[in-house]
């Protein structure tokens, strides 16, 4: 996709609204309540916006959503963009391009993840400290846009330090645990084999999921910072691995909501 096609769906939102959003916000799978704690200014349909990929999972097609958290001004795409549902990596990352150009200043993102370490619980928040990128391709591939980022991003900060340490002060204000680890990404759709499990936990990942690690790139590729956590929705350790349902998954990460919703709230609360 070009950079011409970003500016284009930048151009029509700007048409729309100009509601001002310094943080861009995308939900995970069963985490899309942070919208309950947002007031909705402006919501515009995926299908609207030239060029914009339309989401299948959730069989409605997403939104993108204006308006403030804690009185910040936040863009938040409820319904993400997956690389097992079809989409090339450049179109996963494409809605990230887009809120770069409407003038987010960082990234906030949430996901439901498997929990690989052994000390991990069910609906655990784990902040993301690093990732492992095993997709099996990568959406800075190509000509590079300069007018977007350099060729090859250093990756050596990819999680905020600063908005790590802001998470840690407010969990630790408002009583919430915290776990902190390194994120493993993998294509899907299928879960993985216990050996598999195994294998991501050996090469040193602390929890794995299907997403987010392309919309990392694509921002830090932008020098955004970013902020990722993980909701621990099911157990991959040895001895705890269980059948995976959606439904044990959803459950998990409803259960979750209310703290996530907290420590993002709290940390919103304190980002000029
Ligand atoms: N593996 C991969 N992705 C996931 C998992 C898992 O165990 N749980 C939630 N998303």
């Amino acid at each position: 996709m070009t950079f011409q096609q970003i500016e284009e769906a930048a151009g029509y939102i700007r048409s729309i609204t100009d509601a001002p959003c310094t943080t861009g916000i995308i939900s995970g799978t069963g985490l899309s309540g942070l919208a309950q704690a947002m007031r909705i200014e402006h919501s515009i349909s995926y299908t609207q916006i030239p060029h914009f990929p339309i989401s299948t999972v959730e069989g409605h097609p997403g939104r993108l959503l204006f308006g403030t958290i804690a009185g910040h001004p936040v863009v938040m795409m409820q319904g993400r963009l997956h690389y097992y549902e079809g989409y090339t990596m450049q179109q996963v990352v494409f809605p990230v391009r887009v809120m770069k150009l409407l003038g987010i200043r960082q990234l906030f993102v949430s996901n439901a993840a498997g929990g690989l370490h052994p000390d991990f619980a069910l609906s655990d928040l784990m902040l993301i400290s690093d990732h492992i990128n095993l997709q099996p391709d990568n959406p800075l591939r190509g000509t590079n846009i300069p007018a977007l980022g350099e060729r090859f991003p250093d990756m050596s900060e990819a999680y905020d330090p600063q908005l790590i340490a802001l998470a840690e002060k407010i969990a630790a204000r408002e009583g919430i645990k915290l776990q902190k680890g390194v994120y493993a990404s993998v294509p899907g759709p299928n879960l993985e084999t216990p050996a598999e499990y195994r294998m991501l936990s050996i090469i040193g990942a602390d929890a794995v999921g299907m997403s987010t690690v392309p919309e990392v790139i694509a921002a830090r590729h932008m020098h955004l910072p970013v902020f990722a956590v993980s909701v621990i929705t099911d157990l991959c350790s040895p001895g705890k691995i269980q059948k995976i349902t959606l439904e044990d998954v959803l459950a998990a990460a409803r259960n979750a909501e209310p703290q996530l919703e907290r420590l993002i709230v709290g940390m919103l609360w304190e980002t000029v």
